[in-house]
């Protein structure tokens, strides 16, 4: 069966950390084993706990290192540990049958799940077949695929995987009147904000923003000790002091100081630092399918917090450089509308 194995084995003309034979010196039979588990591919155990085996705690790589599978050389992190954070992809909940729930058959199996071999795969990836833009991250599965490609193939509509999971490609259509630049470069060309190297031309990708809390950990989306899998710190709800940590996450590409100086929205700091407002309260994180400047002030409205203006409007209207006007009741405050434009706020 071994022999099988060899001669059918595909996938490795390519870069791989896992056929670094001075890593893994039983080379493929330090993951695969003549009888494996039935449905997998030769594996000795399912699913994570295969993984862990090298990228699990101390215990679990000593072992494997102890059974000559590994070499004691090898710099593998603990990624056990990134799935016992608060914010995670749920790896630990079950898929039947083990280890073939990879992405190609998730809408036979279990959708509202992930594995690590939905976003890895087993050998590596190939080289790959382009070259991405500047800043963009490819697939850790295809080698055909952007990052946010990856991510689609389960946060989107399309595929029907869950009615839990809203569809995040929506937020980030190009087509949109505004959205953070994901599948290609923003729509606003007035954003005096931009910490370098960002400009108004970057991309940017899903892990810029969803990444590991901590900043010395592996990198990916694994874990967070911040809701929605975060890497920094992003306060949602209103009446919170202003802070660096507490819009850790905007101020990561956007300067402070731009911001809190309106050089943009005229009143900023006065919303921001004065009367307290969430960033998360005005704009939205993705993208918006109604208004410029990522407003979303009609898309995922908190009712309790904006309410239409006296005159029964509600909405965002861009009306130049740095202008337009803002119809709602916020905070018991009218804006029917409230309008700014040149720095100015009437
Ligand atoms: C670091 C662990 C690891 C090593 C080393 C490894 N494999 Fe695998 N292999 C896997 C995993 C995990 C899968 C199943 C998931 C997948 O296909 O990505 C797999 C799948 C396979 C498959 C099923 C078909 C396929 O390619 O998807 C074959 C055949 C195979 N391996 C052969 C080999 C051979 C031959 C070697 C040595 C040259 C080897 N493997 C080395 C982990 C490994
Ligand atoms: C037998 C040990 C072993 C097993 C089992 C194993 N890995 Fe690895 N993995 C390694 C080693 C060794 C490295 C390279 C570490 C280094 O750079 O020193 C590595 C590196 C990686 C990397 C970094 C890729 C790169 O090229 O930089 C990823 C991602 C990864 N493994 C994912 C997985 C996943 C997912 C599984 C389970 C399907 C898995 N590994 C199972 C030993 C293993
Ligand atoms: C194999 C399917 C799958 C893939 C691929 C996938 N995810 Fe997920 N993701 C899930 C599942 C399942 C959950 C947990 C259920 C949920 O919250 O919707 C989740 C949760 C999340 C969450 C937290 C959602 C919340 O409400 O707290 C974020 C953020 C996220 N994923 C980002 C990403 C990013 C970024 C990528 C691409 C690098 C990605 N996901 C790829 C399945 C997937
Ligand atoms: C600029 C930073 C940023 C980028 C880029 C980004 N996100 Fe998010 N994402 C956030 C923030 C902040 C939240 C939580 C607040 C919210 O929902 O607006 C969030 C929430 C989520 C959620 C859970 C809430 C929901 O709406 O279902 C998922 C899933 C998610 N993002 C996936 C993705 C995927 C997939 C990508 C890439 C295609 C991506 N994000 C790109 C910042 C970002
Ligand atoms: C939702 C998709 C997703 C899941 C599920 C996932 N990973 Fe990852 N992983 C990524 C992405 C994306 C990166 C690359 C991040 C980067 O470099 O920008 C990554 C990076 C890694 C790395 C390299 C980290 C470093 O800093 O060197 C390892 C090792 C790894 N993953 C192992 C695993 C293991 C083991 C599992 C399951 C227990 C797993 N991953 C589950 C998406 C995922
Ligand atoms: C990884 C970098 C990055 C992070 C993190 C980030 N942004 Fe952005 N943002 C950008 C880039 C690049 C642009 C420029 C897009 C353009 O020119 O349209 C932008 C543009 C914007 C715009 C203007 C969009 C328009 O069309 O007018 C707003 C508003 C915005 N970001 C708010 C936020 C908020 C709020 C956060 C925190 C939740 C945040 N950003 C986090 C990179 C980032
Ligand atoms: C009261 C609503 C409101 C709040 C709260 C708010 N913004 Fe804005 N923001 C706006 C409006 C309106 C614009 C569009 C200005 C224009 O006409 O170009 C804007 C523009 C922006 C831009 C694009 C232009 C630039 O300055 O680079 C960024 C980035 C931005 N906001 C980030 C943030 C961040 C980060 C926070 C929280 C710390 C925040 N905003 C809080 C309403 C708000």
């Amino acid at each position: 069966m071994l022999m099988f194995l060899m001669f059918s084995a595909k996938g490795f003309a390519q870069i791989s950390s896992h056929r670094d034979w001075q890593k893994l010196p039983r080379q493929c039979s330090s993951c695969h084993k003549g009888h494996g588990i039935s449905g997998t591919s030769m594996l000795p155990i399912p699913e994570e706990e295969f993984c862990y085996q090298c990228h699990g705690d101390f215990l679990e790589r000593d072992k494997t290192i102890r059974e000559r599978r590994m070499s004691a050389a090898a710099k593998v992190k603990n990624m056990r540990k990134e799935f016992l954070k608060p914010f995670r992809h749920p790896v630990e909940l079950k898929s039947v049958p083990n280890n073939t729930h990879f992405l190609d058959n998730m809408k036979i199996f279990n959708p509202a799940q992930s594995e690590c071999l939905d976003c890895h795969r087993g050998h590596g990836v190939p080289r790959p077949a382009f070259t991405p833009g500047a800043f963009q991250k490819r697939s850790t599965r295809s080698e055909n695929e952007l990052e946010f490609e990856l991510c689609y193939k389960c946060h989107s509509d399309i595929n029907q995987f869950s009615s839990a999971q809203r569809s995040i490609q929506t937020w980030f259509d190009p087509a949109n009147p505004s959205f953070h630049p994901v599948e290609t470069s923003g729509k606003n060309p007035d954003v005096p904000s931009l910490k370098p190297p960002y400009t108004i031309a970057s991309v940017i990708n899903c892990t810029d923003c969803h990444n590991n809390s901590d900043p010395s950990g592996p990198r990916g989306p694994h874990g967070s000790d911040f809701r929605y899998i975060l890497e920094r710190e992003y306060n949602l709800v209103d009446f919170v002091p202003e802070g660096e940590s507490q819009y850790a996450l905007c101020y990561k590409c956007h300067d402070r100081q731009s911001i809190l100086a309106n050089e943009s929205f005229p009143v900023h700091d006065l919303q921001i630092v004065s009367m307290q407002t969430s960033c998360f309260t005005c704009h939205s994180s993705h993208g918006s399918q109604i208004n410029q400047h990522l407003i979303k002030f009609e898309e995922d409205v908190d009712l309790l917090k904006i309410q239409s203006s006296s005159s029964g409007r509600l909405g965002y209207f861009a009306t130049g450089r740095f202008s337009g006007e803002c119809f709602l009741t916020c905070h018991g405050v009218d804006h029917n509308p409230k309008s700014y434009s040149n720095q100015r706020f009437h």
